[in-house]
């Protein structure tokens, strides 16, 4: 037996659709696969107010969820008759945009006859890299780093996840995003501060790496952002010269304080494991850093395909998938859904 699932990712400000195919039901069974996927990214939207404005999101949702639907059936030759689960991302995130992706669901849901399950967007973060071409085996260590979240986690099995380590402040991603912003590098600022880091010298200035030497697993970013504020108005005028030197320092700070700490994870607990996870994931200076201390350790870095290091449907499919092979679902009674914009990852099971 085999099961189609559709998977609706609508935390944020991305509409995302995806078809996995589970073909195995048994847990280390065969890798669930996936058929096609569609994404609209509102980015180009929000742009002009420099973040996400969380009514717009909503309202853009609801024209695109059902478009990008038909476009993933048509693409992988399906039905809509053919689905047998349908997915949806439950939290955490903006409560409206959430609820357009859980009530078409539980519409498509009640006109199939079919279960509804309710996803944790960080689960589907977290189990995203099973669908690349080198997916990881359990037990690992999570380094999840979205807009919203920095967290080290120890992954033992779909629903065993135990937070080591996360901010207490600002997340990774909003780093990125808080400076490239006071840098006038726009919104969402991650891709565009390291596009021009590359120009510049990551030595030019000294920023601080929060929390270094603190000893536990946990992250600090708002002082680093004041930082980067200071010394932009420390150059004043010189600012624009010297941009890309401190986009190059702000990106090595960051990066230097996420290896060292799941650096620290891994001796802590012994793991051979690595998984990167969340939109930060994609960063270069990233992954070229991870792997070259990850090497030198012998420990095994897996990240997600590069077009789904950010939000997008087919992780949410596929934490479906995984959570049906390892017995965990929970289908929506009565196809009468919430939503969780707050939800923490380790209250799964
Ligand atoms: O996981 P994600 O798509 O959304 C959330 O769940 O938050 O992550 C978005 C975050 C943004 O902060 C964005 O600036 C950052 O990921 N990001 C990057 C890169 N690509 C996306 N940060 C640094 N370098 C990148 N290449
Ligand atoms: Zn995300």
């Amino acid at each position: 037996m085999s099961l189609l699932i559709l998977g609706i990712e609508s935390s944020c400000d991305e509409t995302g659709v995806a078809l996995v195919r589970l073909q195995d039901l048994s847990e280390g069974g065969a890798v669930p696969t996936l058929l096609s996927h569609a994404l609209h990214s509102q980015i180009e939207m929000h742009q002009a107010y420099g973040g996400v404005v969380p009514e717009l999101a909503s309202r853009d949702h609801i024209r695109r969820v059902l478009p990008l639907t038909e476009a993933v059936l048509a693409e992988s030759g399906q039905q809509l008759a053919d689905v047998d689960v349908v997915a949806f991302t439950r939290g955490p995130g903006l409560a409206g945009a959430l609820l357009v992706g859980a009530g078409v669901a539980c519409a498509l849901g009640a006109a199939l006859d079919k279960p509804v399950l309710g996803i944790h967007h960080l689960e589907g973060h977290l189990l995203s890299p099973f669908l690349s071409a080198d997916p990881p085996t359990f037990p690992f260590i999570a380094l999840l780093v979205s807009g919203g979240h920095t967290q080290l986690m120890r992954v033992d099995g779909v629903g065993a996840y135990e937070i080591l380590g996360e901010t207490i402040d600002d997340a990774a991603g909003e780093a990125f995003d808080k400076s490239a912003k006071l840098m006038g590098l726009g919104y969402p600022g991650g891709p565009a501060l390291s596009k021009l880091a590359l120009e510049g010298d990551p030595q030019a200035f000294k920023l601080p790496r929060p929390l270094l030497h603190s000893g536990d697993l946990d992250f600090s970013f708002a002082g680093l952002k004041t930082a980067v504020l200071t010394q932009a108005r420390k150059l004043g005028d010189e600012l624009p010269a010297r941009k890309a030197d401190l986009a190059a320092s702000t990106e090595a700070a960051i990066v230097d304080v996420l290896v060292k700490k799941t650096l620290a994870a891994l001796k802590q607990t012994g793991m051979q494991r690595v998984v990167v996870a969340g939109g930060v994931g994609a960063n270069r200076l990233l992954r070229a850093q991870l792997n070259a201390a990850c090497a030198k350790m012998k420990v095994r870095v897996h990240y997600p395909e590069l077009h789904l290091c950010t939000d997008n449907g087919a992780m949410i499919a596929m934490a479906a998938a995984m959570r049906i092979q390892s017995g965990r679902e929970q289908p929506v009674a009565h196809y009468a859904f919430d939503v969780k914009p707050r939800w923490p990852l380790d209250s799964l099971a």
